[in-house]
């Protein structure tokens, strides 16, 4: 990478550090005398797990999961692989699923499918971002950071060919794969 490779943000490190806070609080809140389990899905999420977790008042675990996906891009079609797994045995515990954006829903209906299979007192997810007007199939989310347009996204663990994820804000990229400021 040469040159400037910082875009303007379209999210905000100050936006995102006040969001994180009050999903932090709301997690806080819900799961008081609850048995949390944080799963982290990496790659996308990681950055956002960290902070999250850490805005989190609560003696929890973390875990993560590393999944793949493949074939035709943007198809819900498309398979969802477990690369790396977390504990079969969730039983007992209060697993919130976390992950960087929900896009056709796939993954996201996939992976809660599995988790069920493995008996936790209960499951829910978060998503730093919510892209609803890609959605094809339908799956509940029950904390979402920002909702945003038909947009390619990339920053703050979002990648484009695996790169972009160290940047500290969400910026946008244009169809030719570059990113655009926001005007
Ligand atoms: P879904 O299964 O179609 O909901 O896609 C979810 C996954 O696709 C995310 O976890 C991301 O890895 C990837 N993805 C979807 N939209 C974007 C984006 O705008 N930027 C970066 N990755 C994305
Ligand atoms: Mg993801």
């Amino acid at each position: 990478m040469r040159g400037k490779i910082f875009g303007k943000p379209i999210i905000t490190q100050e936006e995102m550090r006040k969001r994180i806070k009050t999903l932090g609080q709301q997690i806080t809140t819900d799961y008081t005398d609850k048995n949390l389990l944080m799963v982290g899905v990496l790659k996308g999420a990681f950055a956002f797990f960290s902070d999250l977790t850490r805005a989190v008042r609560l003696p929890l675990h973390v875990d993560f999961l590393i999944v793949s996906r493949s074939g035709a891009k943007g198809k819900s079609t498309r398979s969802v692989k477990i690369i790396s797994d977390i504990a079969k045995d969730l039983s007992g515990q209060d697993v919130l699923l976390v992950e960087d954006i929900v896009d056709s829903g796939a993954t996201l209906t996939f992976l809660k499918k599995k988790m069920m299979a493995r008996k936790p007192r209960s499951i829910k997810c978060c998503t730093l971002l919510d892209k609803p007007r890609r959605r094809e199939v339908d799956v509940t989310i029950d904390y979402v950071g920002f909702v945003i347009p038909d947009q390619y996204v990339v920053g703050y663990g979002l990648d484009f060919e695996n790169k972009y994820r160290n940047l500290p804000y969400i910026a946008v990229l244009d169809k030719m794969g570059e990113r655009t400021k926001k005007t």
